[in-house]
């Protein structure tokens, strides 16, 4: 593929961005953003059925790879402007692929990286969150000019559960139904990583980004009810329930773990953000929950 443009038959180098765990949910939002803003993306994907996805996205260039491998790493990193590292959801790994991704841009000189972490990273009783969090300490050490973005939980979150919602109008979830949650739409996240990417002044910068004050699961599915026009129920389902579900729908030993330890937080302290940074950041006031819903509805 080309990654050059002619101009008064100089060639000048397109500026390209690496975003890796580029097929995710996560890494397609990013490249739509920065696809928005003609900005070259070149995307790491681990599969090569996932090449086809990401360019009709707009990624300019595909690297099929595994992000845990330095040489991988090294070759996704070469050439280009910026890095936007996105680790896999829930990884035992995370720790590792943090340094292999830093230590390749590193290498590789590149301007600015910029980290996909999780609100409140120095949570120690959440596991991926931790790990989030020794990744933002080698960012700190390693002398890159970074920007740390800090999402909470996606409002997409609950489309995982739209099936039930819509047709039976429950919304399950695996702790109490009064547990208060700040959440964020991924469409913001995805544009403030584009503004960060290309906007100058956000070098140094660690940015909480949430959508909304906290709610409670009972109001998360009052807004439902309302946007669907029938009633949606919030229900609380056995852990043990949703732990064997999640086993047989594929999540590893590791991931069920973590994700139990995350819900019994939740459940105990709630999991409570601010949306002032990223309204700032944007420009305009976050996507409420009720906006969300609309969308996808
Ligand atoms: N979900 C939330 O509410 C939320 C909130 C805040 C922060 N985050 C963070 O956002 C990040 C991204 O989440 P996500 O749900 O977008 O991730 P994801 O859907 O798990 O996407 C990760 C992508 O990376 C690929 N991948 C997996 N292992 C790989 C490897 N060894 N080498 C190269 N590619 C690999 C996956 O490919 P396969 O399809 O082959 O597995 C997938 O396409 C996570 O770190 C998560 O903690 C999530």
């Amino acid at each position: 593929m080309e990654i050059g443009y002619q101009i008064s038959n100089i060639q000048y180098p397109i500026p390209m961005i690496l975003i890796t765990g580029a097929a995710g949910k996560t890494g397609r939002a990013v490249i739509r953003a920065l696809n928005a803003k003609r900005q070259a993306v070149r995307a790491l994907v681990r599969r090569p059925e996932q090449v086809q996805t990401v360019e009709e996205l707009g990624a300019r260039e595909v690297l099929v790879g595994d992000m845990r491998h330095q040489a991988t790493m090294d070759q996704a990193a070469r050439g280009v402007r910026a890095v936007y590292h996105i680790c896999p959801n829930v990884n035992p790994d995370e720790v590792l692929i943090g340094q292999t991704a830093i230590a390749a841009a590193r290498s590789a000189g590149v301007e600015h990286f910029v980290y996909h972490s999780v609100l409140h990273p120095q949570t120690e009783a959440m596991p991926h969150h931790w790990q989030k969090l020794r990744v933002e300490e080698a960012l700190f050490e390693s002398g890159l000019p970074f920007t740390i973005l800090q999402p909470a939980a996606y409002m997409q979150n609950v489309l995982g559960y739209w099936e039930r919602i819509l047709a039976g109008g429950i919304y399950p979830v695996p702790y109490a139904i009064e547990t208060r949650l700040s959440m964020v739409d991924l469409e913001d996240i995805a544009e403030a990583a584009a503004l960060v990417l290309t906007e100058p002044g956000h070098v140094g910068a660690t940015y909480e980004l949430v959508g909304a004050e906290a709610m409670s699961q009972t109001e998360v599915a009052s807004i439902m009810g309302q946007a669907l026009g029938h009633p949606v129920r919030a229900e609380s389902v056995p852990m043990k329930t949703w732990a064997r579900q999640a086993r047989a729908s594929g999540l590893s030993d590791y991931q069920v773990e973590t994700l139990v330890k995350m819900f019994q937080y939740y459940e105990q302290y709630g999991f409570h953000g601010n949306p002032h940074v990223l309204g700032w950041l944007l420009g305009r006031p976050p996507t409420t929950f009720a906006e969300f819903v609309a969308r996808a509805w």
